[in-house]
Formats: C-alpha cells, structure tokens, sequence
C-alpha cells in the first residue's frame, strides 16, 4: 500500500486488525459457524418432529417463535453497531499502548507517564463502557430466548394435560412431545450468543477489509518506454508539482513547478529551509508518493513507466531518520542490495560509511541491533543507513541530510570516502552544512516550493542572499520565515 495510506492510518487500528480481529474471525470458523449449523438443523427437525406428533400442541410451543425472532433481529442490528464500536476502541487503545512503548524515552524525558496513563485510563473505561454496553445487550436478548420458549413449554403441558384428561391424547405421546420439545431448549437458548459471535465476526471481517481492498498503488508500467536522446540523461524533474493527498483543499503545493537536471555522474546538493520541502522532493524519486503533476525521468526514461522493483533498484536513499531493524548489523546494510551482494560489498560500504565501529561490537557484523538487540548512537545509525545506501552501488544515489548526526572528524572521513563513490554516482544530497555542500558539483536552493537557484556553492554565496543566510553560522533554528 502507498506511503500517504500508512500517514493516513494509525498503527494501532492496522495492529489490531491484524491480530484482534482475524482471531476473532478464526473462533467463529471453529466453533459458533459449527453450532449454528448443527443447532439449526436439530431446531428445524425437532420442529417438524413435534408437529408431527401432534400439531396444536407443535403451534402452541412455535408461538413464540415470531418474537424471538423479531428480537433477534433487533438485536443484530444494535450489536452490530456496538462490536464495531469495540473494535475501533480496541485498535484506539492499541495505537496508545504502542506510541507509549515507542516513545518511552519521551514519556520518561519530560515525565509524562502520568498523563499517558490517563490516556490510557480514559480510552480503556470508554472501551469497558462499550463492553458493558454489549454485556447488556446479550442480557436481554438471552432473557428472551430463554424466557418465551420456557413459557411455551409450560403452556404445552397445560395444554397437553387437558387433551389427556379429555381422552383426545395419550399420555405417552404428550410425554414423547415434551421430550423433544426439552431436547430442543439448549440449540435455542444457544441461538442468542451465537447471533452476538457472528455479528463480531461479521464486524470483525468488515474492519479487515477495509483494509485488504485499499487500492493497491499505481497500474503496471506502460511496456516499451524507450529512453530519450542524450541531453535528457541523468535525473530530471519536469515541473514537478506535488500536494500531500492529506493536505486541506486550497492549500499551497509543497513543490510548485520544480525543474531540476541532474547530469549523469554529477552529484547536487539540496539546500533550503527547514519545512522548504527537501525529504518531500528525495520521496518522489522513488516514487513514495505519487506526483500531482509534472513527470520525473531517470536517464529519460519517466519513472512512471518503470515498475517500482526496478526503479527502485535503480535508486536507492538514505532517509533523515535512520531506521534499524531487529536483524544483525550486516542484514540491515545487506536490504539496501539485492540478493547478489556478499561480505566484499558489505565491507566496502562499511567503509565508505566509516562504520568501522561494527568490528569491535560483540559479534561484529552479526551482532543483532534494532529493538531486541543493541542501541546504537544517532551518528551510528546513520552511517549503517549510510552503508546501506550504497551497498548496492546504485545509479541513482538520493540521501536526505545523511550526515547530520556525525561530529565534524567523522564527517569528514566520510566525505572523503563517500567522494569516490560520489564520482560516478548520479546523486542528490540534501544538506545543510557548507562541507556537505562542498561534497557536490552544484547546488540547488529550494524555496517557496521552487528551485530558486543553481549554481556552485561559491556563486550561489555571492549571488543570492537567502543561501548566503542559510550556509552562515548564524542561522537560528527555524527557517520559516524564509518561505
Ligand atoms: N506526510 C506528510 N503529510 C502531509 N504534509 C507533510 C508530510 N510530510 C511533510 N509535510 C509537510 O510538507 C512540508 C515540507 O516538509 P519536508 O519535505 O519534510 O521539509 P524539509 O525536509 O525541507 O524540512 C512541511 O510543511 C510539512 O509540514
Ligand atoms: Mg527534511
């Protein structure tokens, strides 16, 4: 599913759907989906059983019949609207539980577990009440499945006594009636649990789905796209314009028109202010998010036209946030190759990334980091991220601020490692310090969504003020108001 459906959804919801409610739908497989198959074959042979052994005393036990299910019905429908309610408040709750266990560094930071807890507190008795809500519900329903047909059967005896007293019946068939009416009480009484466990599986499986029938990205790539001539080498953004699907209507694209050319081999910075859009624009390339309008070409091909396996082994990124997973060191710089890599391109990334520091851990490339394993430091993370990048020596190498987190001995290590490579790369690097710039052959400066400037660091210094003020050390944090 696209990267704007996993903005759009909670994890929690996704969690919950994934494990609540599919286990949910597994014990109605095995157990209610059975009994009311079996119950309602031995209601309906019962039914036709006691008519036959003596019809008034059959319509007298079946007079209930047309309220219970009347109430059945009734019920359905209001239990319907509650499971789901639930359920909901179910994938609520887990979306809390888990940002509290992701977030636990904050939480314990600025000591705010107090009002995690009463998150949490609060989200729970809304789901108890709602829980209560249903107990109630099923209350009253099973009084009625169990009360009326206990008054039928009572009503029978009478019935049934009078017509022996009257010679009209005899005893052993009056008795022969009640034993099959009595043999039917449990497949009854059973019906009004059932209805409940099937109407949560039939939310249940509702909440699945909405899932599992997303569209599913963008169509196949058009067969037979050729690449153009030979100026349109390299990366090129033909006035890309792009809105987050989630923005508010009317407001102003992040990325307005953008033009850029990346000329095979050449490497660019990216420069702006924090907010100008810069992971936005590194996102499109590998087609994360799809354009609003414009057309992005690798080597003039547009990327459109590629299936998103081969683009996205054409082009591979190092995002802002280094993210590690629960695997040993070597596995998760290995993910950014294909299967073809082997311990030499694991050792020259490693390298480049000057994350040296993995031999000396306990079991060095196979020790495990990620949540069960090791916690590795900001810069380290980021040089695994790094390493990742360029592991599969890719043609197109996108890396938004990959250096941000290095104190200033191992950036420049790694600049000069990361140049060699940088030398044959087509590659755009977001950047904000001058020595990262300096790693590029031009610099572009994005600004109210537009690539205001192109130039060398040097003739952007002296021409354009804005890049003057964003690349001096006085800078304050936020950049907004260079929008
Ligand atoms: N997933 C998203 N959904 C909606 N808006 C977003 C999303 N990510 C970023 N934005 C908005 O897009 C703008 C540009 O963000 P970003 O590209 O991250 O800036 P930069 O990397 O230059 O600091 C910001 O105004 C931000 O609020
Ligand atoms: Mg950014």
């Amino acid at each position: 599913l696209p990267v704007a459906f996993h903005d759009r959804w909670a994890s929690g919801q996704l969690l919950s759907r994934g494990t609540t409610d599919l286990m949910l739908l597994r014990m109605f497989l095995a157990f209610p989906l059975t009994f009311l198959l079996v119950n309602g074959v031995t209601i309906v042979v019962g039914v036709v059983i006691m008519l036959l052994q003596d019809w008034t005393l059959g319509l007298v036990v079946l007079g209930p019949a047309v309220p219970v299910m009347v109430t059945c019905v009734i019920f359905e429908k209001r239990y319907a609207k509650v499971a789901r309610l639930a359920q909901d408040q179910v994938g609520d709750l887990t979306t809390v539980v888990e940002e509290s266990v992701l977030g636990i560094r904050i939480i314990k930071g600025f000591g705010r577990h107090r009002s995690q807890a009463r998150a949490f507190r609060e989200l729970s008795g809304t789901l108890r009440g709602t829980e209560l809500r249903k107990a109630r519900l099923l209350a009253t329903i099973w009084g009625v499945i169990v009360t009326l047909p206990e008054v039928a059967i009572g009503a029978a005896l009478v019935v049934g006594v009078v017509q022996v007293a009257d010679g009209g019946l005899s005893a052993g068939t009056l008795v022969a009636f009640l034993s099959t009416a009595l043999a039917l009480r449990w497949p009854v009484e059973s019906i009004g649990f059932l209805l409940a466990m099937s109407q949560e599986a039939a939310t249940a499986t509702e909440r699945y789905f909405e899932v599992m029938d997303e569209e599913v990205e963008g169509a196949a790539p058009v067969a037979g796209a050729s690449p153009a001539g030979g100026g349109d080498r390299g990366l090129r953004f033909h006035g890309v314009t792009f809105r987050y699907p989630d923005a508010p209507p009317g407001s102003p694209p992040v990325l307005d028109e953008v033009d850029l050319h990346i000329r095979p081999g050449e490497s660019m910075a990216l420069v702006g202010a924090t907010g100008s859009g810069k992971t936005t624009l590194t996102a499109l390339i590998p087609r994360l998010y799809e354009l609003t309008s414009g057309r992005i070409t690798l080597d003039g091909v547009d990327i459109t036209t590629l299936s998103r396996q081969a683009l996205r082994a054409k082009v591979a990124v190092a995002f802002e946030e280094p993210t590690l997973f629960s695997a040993p060191v070597g596995d998760n710089v290995l993910m950014g190759a294909d299967g073809a890599a082997g311990a030499a391109d694991l050792e020259r990334a490693l390298s480049v990334a000057q994350a040296d520091f993995v031999y000396a851990l306990p079991q060095g490339t196979d020790t495990q980091v990620g949540e069960q394993g090791l916690s590795l430091s900001g810069g380290q993370r980021q040089r695994l991220a790094l390493a990742r990048a360029v592991v599969g020596q890719p043609e197109f190498l996108v890396l938004d601020d990959p250096l941000s987190a290095l104190d200033v001995h191992t950036e420049a290590a790694v600049e000069a490692a990361l140049r060699h490579v940088l030398a044959d790369t087509t590659a755009l690097i977001v950047a904000h310090r001058p020595s990262t710039v300096l790693l590029a052959d031009r610099v572009a400066l994005l600004s109210g969504g537009r690539i205001a400037a192109v130039g060398t660091h040097h003739e952007l210094l002296r021409t354009n003020a804005e890049y003057a003020h964003l690349m001096s050390g006085e800078q304050s944090g936020e950049e907004e108001g260079a929008r």
